[in-house]
């Protein structure tokens, strides 16, 4: 990358220093002085009017001299400028830099990019005008501020399209050593910098985090305004009924048990996070972990009126992973299957080896139900904390919208994948891919047993 030519340096930086002057006018006293002698010696003219001569004479030619000595200090100045901007050590800089960064000179033409902006904007290049690659009218009149007040600015926008996106600007002065701008009350920069940081991940989870606590306050609300409109009741009117003392207090426990329920999931889901870069350890039998939770599940079935078909292989299936948290999400989808596929009466669950065109070998759990299925534009939004296809069957099914969200996190740890397909009225297939055991997972285990 390179950058163009550099603006004429100003005045004050290619100006003779004071010492120089001296120096010449020393020269200017000699030369006429050596002059002189060198005239009485040759041509035996009296000394004092030779002297006078010659004093006139060089200091008369010495102007022109000392006029291309000052231009030759500021051609110098700016070949040295030129060299030096922006300096290797100034490029690294702005090279480190892990954001879009860009360096401009007044004129707002863009001298220097780092490799992050030129792989973020297209066309970006050295000798364009900034507003060539940089759009938003809030940042290139943030920009003119700098320029004009020489003081630093930090601004944020939204851009909207292809996709909303937030951006952070710093635009910073920069003043070149003996730069005019040294020494002056309102100093004008030689040069901008201007710094570029997408904001969009960190937005997204400030939102993802406002929104989960709203949902969370939302959800517990409901019973708690509830649980308190009976505790009412019963001081109340009621005081006086037990046939109706007893139907509140049922419903009191249903909603005592909702909001039990609802923290328990918000308290797994946060111990998951803690731990979401941590592989497990263990190594667990996953075929052991099915049958186990479908059994646990039976009740449930038998209500649903719903038969569950379990199809695994007959010997143990090894791979590494959290029991309790394996349990959980097995436990999820077939009670999902069971819940919101019931009208299927048949919930099938599968395990079988697989080896994609990688050639990495992964175990695949699959939960298929013959209910209703999901409209695919839910599809995605199905892990998202709270989701729900029906807010009010999840609820009446004593759903908290959190179920998936902890599969998702207790997959993301697993390095395990979900995929879910579903044709409206024709069920609904959730798959699980697990990476198969490997031999360094053997070893290790061998190793902490
Ligand atoms: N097999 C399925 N068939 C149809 N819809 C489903 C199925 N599985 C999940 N869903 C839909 O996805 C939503 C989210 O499921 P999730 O397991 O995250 O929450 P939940 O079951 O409502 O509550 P929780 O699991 O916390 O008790 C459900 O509310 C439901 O609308
Ligand atoms: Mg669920």
């Amino acid at each position: 990358m390179s950058s163009s030519s550099l603006d004429e340096p100003t005045e004050a930086q290619s100006a003779a220093s004071p010492l120089t002057r001296i120096g010449e006018a020393r020269w200017v006293l000699l030369t006429a002085l050596a002059a002189a002698v060198a005239a009485v010696v040759l041509f035996q003219v009296p000394f004092w009017p030779a002297a006078g001569a010659m004093l006139a004479m060089t200091a008369v030619a010495a102007f022109i001299p000392r006029r291309s000595a000052s231009r030759r200090v500021r051609l110098n100045t700016q070949r040295e400028m030129r060299r030096m901007w922006p300096g290797t050590g100034m490029k690294m800089t702005v090279d480190a830099l892990p954001t879009p960064c860009f360096v401009a000179d007044g004129r707002g033409i863009t001298r220097y990019v780092n490799a992050q902006a030129l792989a973020t904007y297209d066309g970006v290049k050295p000798g364009d005008p900034l507003s060539f690659s940089l759009r938003a009218p809030s940042l290139l009149e943030a920009f003119d501020r700098v320029c004009n007040s020489g003081g630093a600015e930090r601004i944020s926008w939204i851009e909207k399209v292809p996709t909303e996106t937030w951006y952070e600007a710093h635009i910073a002065p920069i003043y070149m050593p003996g730069s005019s701008a040294q020494g002056r009350s309102n100093p004008l920069p030689d040069f901008i910098l201007v710094v570029i940081q997408d904001l969009t991940e960190n937005r997204r989870l400030e939102r993802m985090r406002t929104d989960f606590v709203a949902n969370a306050s939302h959800e517990l609300r409901t019973p708690l305004a509830s649980l308190t409109g009976f505790i009412e009741t019963l001081q109340g009117p009621a005081r006086n009924d037990p046939e109706a003392q007893d139907r509140f207090l049922s419903i009191m426990l249903d909603q005592a048990g909702r909001m039990r329920r609802l923290i328990d999931d918000i308290l797994s889901l946060s111990r998951i996070e803690l731990k979401a870069h941590v592989r497990p350890a263990s190594i667990v039998d996953l075929a052991e972990i099915i049958r186990h939770t479908s059994d646990a599940l039976s009740p449930l079935a038998r209500d649903m009126d719903v038969k569950i078909r379990i199809d695994l292989p007959k010997t143990a299936v090894r791979l590494r992973g959290d029991r309790d948290e394996l349990i959980q999400v097995v436990e999820n989808l077939v009670e999902n299957a069971l819940k919101y596929g019931s009208s299927g009466n048949f919930v099938d669950v599968g395990l079988s080896a697989q080896v994609d065109d990688l050639n990495a070998a992964s175990w695949v759990l699959s939960v298929r139900d013959y209910g209703e299925g999901i409209p695919s534009e839910h599809l995605p939004r199905l892990t998202e904390r709270f989701y729900r296809v029906d807010v009010e069957s999840s609820r009446a099914l004593k759903g908290t919208g959190l179920g998936l969200a902890i599969v998702k996190h207790i997959l993301t740890r697993h390095r395990a994948r979900l995929e879910v397909e579903s044709e409206p009225g024709e069920g609904a297939t959730f798959r699980v891919r697990l990476p198969a055991l490997e031999q360094s997972d053997e070893q290790e285990e061998t190793a902490s047993a």
